[in-house]
């Protein structure tokens, strides 16, 4: 049978760890080729090695999404590994803030803001460009959150920059639908990832706590596969008229 993304190139920012890994795996089950774009260099390399051992392809490229020079040249060692980009999935954040805004700690503000916004933005950058230099069309999704669409009071710089990923998608959308460009989001609820694991280390909830304040509809915390598949619909051909939308994955968190 033949994979939804069969003989193409695909990079994920994050790559190394949680959702980014499970988008990262079952891309390479579908047939593409995957570039792995992160800072955390073992996870990364744990990470390739678990494709290439499942008879995929895959690369690690260790790239901090922060730097305009260090994502560029990720796109480049993409172009000389795989020889061309169709798809990009800009996932790679860093855990939310936990203070309210009178209380924030600006330096922690200005990271947070700086990889989960910024970060997103810089790689969009130079995603598009080589996009546009190849003329063939491609497909982009960044990872919001349902903080994209419903704050929360104690985390002020997440909020902010996750509402805005999905100005930015728009934004995108609009401007390179032309190109054959589509360019999308999604929003996940609360999954199980070494993030969340962190931050329920915090909290010090119970199960039942933690998902009474966090948990959609369905009385469960998501698996990073649900958010991964989610992902790539958006980023095969089966979403061929799909640009601009924000695909919320979150157990009907919003619809509480
Ligand atoms: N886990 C959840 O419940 C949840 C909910 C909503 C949204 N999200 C979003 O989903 C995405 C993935 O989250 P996760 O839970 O899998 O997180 P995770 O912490 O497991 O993985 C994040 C990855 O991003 C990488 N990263 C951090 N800073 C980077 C940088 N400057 N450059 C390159 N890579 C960097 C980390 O090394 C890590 O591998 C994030 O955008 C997150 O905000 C997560």
């Amino acid at each position: 049978m033949t994979g939804l993304l069969e003989g193409r190139v695909a990079v994920v920012t994050g790559g190394a760890s949680g959702m980014g890994r499970a988008t990262v795996e079952l891309f390479a089950q579908e047939g593409a080729a995957v570039a792995v774009l992160d800072v955390a260099d073992e996870l990364g390399q744990e990470t390739v090695g678990a494709v290439t051992a499942a008879g995929g392809r895959a690369i690690y490229v260790p790239t901090d999404v922060t730097g305009s020079a260090s994502v560029a040249r990720a796109v480049a060692d993409v172009l000389d590994a795989f020889g061309s980009l169709d798809i990009a999935v800009n996932n790679a954040a860093v855990m939310p803030d936990d203070l309210p805004v009178h209380d924030m700690d600006e330096e922690v503000f200005r990271r947070i803001v700086s990889v989960d916004l910024v970060g997103v933005a810089v790689c969009l950058k130079h995603e598009v460009r080589q996009l546009l230099a190849q003329g063939t069309g491609g497909a982009i999704v960044n990872i919001g959150s349902t903080r994209s669409r419903r704050a929360s009071g104690l985390a002020p710089a997440y909020s902010a920059a996750k509402y805005g990923v999905i100005g930015l998608t728009e934004s995108a959308a609009q401007q390179y639908g032309s190109a054959g460009l589509r360019i999308n989001a999604v929003l996940p609820g609360v999954v199980n990832t070494p993030m969340v694991a962190a931050r329920r280390a915090v909290s010090g909830d119970s199960d039942a706590q933690y998902l009474a304040r966090v948990g959609g509809v369905m009385p469960r915390i998501g698996d990073p596969i649900e958010v991964a598949r989610a992902t790539l619909w958006l980023c095969s051909d089966q979403a061929s008229y799909v640009t601009g939308h924000s695909l919320v994955a979150d157990g009907g968190y919003l619809v509480k």
